[in-house]
């Protein structure tokens, strides 16, 4: 029986997911499967946008056949010609042989090596910038060399601006009937996987990805569909920050990867007090055994890491068999600009560090750094001091701050440096949004707010901020006297601003997963990323404005963190809040009100979470149509909250969602 899904009113997902292959590509365990897409356009004329793997083909065809309806099929658009997309190319064309094949000169060439016939009778060669018309649909076509293979290739639906992407943008992992990004908690369940599925596939050819994605910078996109994974259609720029990342060899986090090949536990021991030591210091780690972990899980991490130490025993005179099967791969991949540490061990003529440090020695720019540790068959008491400097310095590299013990209140003012104060920090300040900090009993806290300005330029400089009253953090900044503001810049995620607007430090902690842990001299963290500048404050006067809370304070430390443009309130609205997701027209459906999320039916199970928002049912409205008038309210223009309410708000109306006032609503129907 078919399995199809629309991903437009006429394009139609036809692809299959395989939960039964072992090693993708013979090498890459997907213990949770992956999916072969293919799209089938109905236009004026009908288009196949690729095939699928052969151990798909059944359901495949039968899905094309259901999609087509009756219609013949008239185009095969190949984008790219390995197997696990082209193996049933062969089937398809003798099924459907009015169909016209649309592919490159590279594909045409290795479509006659893999299927032993010449069709270029059939084929219409495209290449860089030509267009083709499908009727209402126009197309234009993107080379994209070695993304992964040589002859790859893009189209992109000028219409209804979509990009196919081929392999880019995939990832492993069956859809398990998720079509689209926001049907699953990406960042949270299918980022590693897409990490993995990057790194190891096209992880060598970062420069080609880098040059592709200049390309797609140019066309404005709403939809992806790549030929593994999601389609695309929210949220996007936060995947393609990740790509970014990932094809410049930029480090994702500032954190170790420790992986160790051991015999007998001896060098595996090291590696665990290193790790202990490591973790005092305030250093994430991330740590594999080379014998147990298959090495595309540890690629990915050097990918993610910023700093790599390899503990490895001699073997056969050299290196451990799984670390030197690692490390070629690692290099294979071409990873560049990292920080490595090496540990190794031998019981009579050690040389596995030599044979490592040789392996990763031709790649670019890896700096090693730390003495070389030597065991002799294991770890001897008077070795631990070099354990310990290698923690230093690599903790020095990564340059955490301590983490302090909370001040009392009484204990303030904390004194700041004579040169703490950059005056340029102040610079960046605009009417825009800044990540609100501070830390009470040991925990830290942190929220939006837009606004924070320089009340004072005398000497201390004074600053003002006001938060919203029911917010959390009002309360925990009044009792901590104390508080950091980071500028955000234009770069921020929406990501960002859900971690720390849309949810209460009462219920989470917000900084729970971030890969830093920076603080200011006064023991607040602060935000590394996305920011030009942090300015640290101590309170000196508090006022009640009724909603909100003014806090007047002394700037006791600012520093400038990047030259990036702060990011505004209205570039904010205009740029990085996503639009709401318009309700379907025709189908009875629910939509959340805080993340305009959309779940189609006419029931919403009763522990029904949002994927994207995590809210519950009560955060639903039931939108059916046409039988219901649309209801007048204000909608909040800081979450998108809505409030059924023919008149005025009341005047002390605070969001239930957010807690913004009255102000920041506006006039809506829904
Ligand atoms: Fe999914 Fe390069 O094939």
């Amino acid at each position: 029986m078919y399995c199809t899904r629309n991903v437009t009113e006429d394009l139609i997902w036809v692809g299959a997911d395989d939960r039964r292959l072992a090693c993708f590509e013979g090498v890459y365990g997907v213990p949770d499967g992956v999916s072969y897409n293919s799209y089938l356009l109905l236009d004026e004329k009908t288009v196949l946008f690729d095939t699928v793997d052969k151990a798909v083909y059944s359901v495949f065809l039968e899905n094309v056949a259901h999609a087509l309806n009756g219609r013949k099929l008239d185009y095969l658009v190949v984008h790219h010609m390995e197997p696990d997309h082209a193996a049933t190319q062969e089937l398809l064309l003798q099924r459907y042989p009015e169909a016209k094949i649309i592919c490159n000169a590279k594909i045409q060439t290795m479509m006659k090596q893999f299927l032993g016939c010449d069709l270029s009778e059939r084929t219409i060669l495209v290449k860089e910038g030509d267009t083709f018309s499908t009727g209402k649909h126009n197309f234009t076509f993107v080379m994209a060399p070695m993304v992964h293979w040589p002859e790859v290739m893009m189209s992109y639906d000028l219409t209804d601006k979509i990009l196919f992407t081929a392999d880019a943008f995939g990832t492993f992992g069956a859809l398990n009937g998720r079509l689209f990004n926001d049907e699953a908690d990406f960042f949270t369940e299918n980022l590693d996987e897409a990490r993995r599925y990057y790194t190891n596939i096209v992880g060598k050819y970062g420069p080609q990805v880098q040059a592709v994605l200049k390309k797609a910078a140019k066309l404005d996109i709403a939809l992806v569909c790549p030929l593994h994974g999601f389609v695309w259609r929210s949220h996007f720029g936060d995947f393609l920050e990740k790509y970014l990342l990932w094809s410049s060899y930029t480090p994702e986090e500032k954190s170790v990867l420790l992986a160790y090949a051991s015999v007998y536990g001896h060098t595996e021991n090291a590696a665990n007090i290193l790790a202990c030591k490591l973790n005092e210091r305030g250093v994430r780690v991330r740590m594999y055994d080379t014998s147990v972990t298959p090495a595309s899980y540890i690629v990915s991490d050097a990918f993610r890491c910023s700093h790599l130490v390899f503990a490895a025993t001699t073997y056969n005179a050299g290196v451990f068999v799984t670390m030197e099967q690692l490390l070629h791969d690692i290099a294979a991949h071409n990873l560049q600009n990292r920080k490595v540490a090496l540990i190794e061990n031998g019981s009579w003529a050690p040389t596995s560090g030599k044979v490592m440090r040789d392996i990763l020695a031709g790649l670019k720019n890896i700096e090693f750094i730390g003495e070389n540790v030597t065991l002799k068959s294991a770890l001897a008491e008077n070795q631990l001091a070099q354990l310990d400097a290698l923690a230093d310095a690599i903790a020095a590299e990564l340059n955490p701050a301590p983490v302090v013990a909370e001040a009392p209140v009484a204990a303030l003012p904390v004194a700041p440096a004579a040169d703490a104060v950059n005056k340029k920090a102040f610079n960046q300040l605009t009417y825009g949004v800044q990540v609100l900090t501070t830390r009470v009993d040991g925990k830290d806290y942190g929220c939006i707010i837009n606004s924070a300005v320089q009340v004072a330029s005398g000497e201390p400089k004074k600053m003002a901020i006001s938060v919203i009253a029911k917010n959390y953090s009002a309360e925990m900044v009044a009792k901590a006297g104390r508080f950091n503001v980071s500028i955000l810049t234009e770069d921020a995620p929406y990501s960002l601003f859900q971690r720390f607007g849309f949810q209460s430090g009462r219920d989470v902690d917000k900084f729970e997963g971030l890969p830093y842990e920076d603080r200011t001299a006064n023991g607040l963290r602060y935000i590394p990323e996305y920011t030009n500048a942090v300015i640290s404050c101590e309170v000196i006067e508090v006022k009640d404005l009724g909603a909100s809370i003014l806090f007047i304070a002394d700037v006791v430390e600012a520093k400038v963190l990047s030259k990036a443009p702060s990011c505004t309130y209205s570039y904010y609205h205009a740029h990085i809040k996503p639009k709401k997701n318009p309700a379907p027209e025709q189908k009875e459906c629910w939509v959340c009100k805080v993340c305009g999320y959309v779940y189609e039916g006419a029931e919403l199970p009763e522990d029904f979470i949002c994927p994207l928002c995590k809210h519950g049912k009560d955060d639903f409205e039931h939108v059916v149509p046409n039988a219901k008038p649309k209801v007048k309210g204000w909608v909040c223009k800081i979450c998108g909250h809505f409030e059924p309410c023919e008149g005025e708000l009341p005047a002390d109306y605070a969001c239930p969602l957010c807690k913004h006032p009255r102000e920041d609503f506006e006039r809506a129907e829904q």
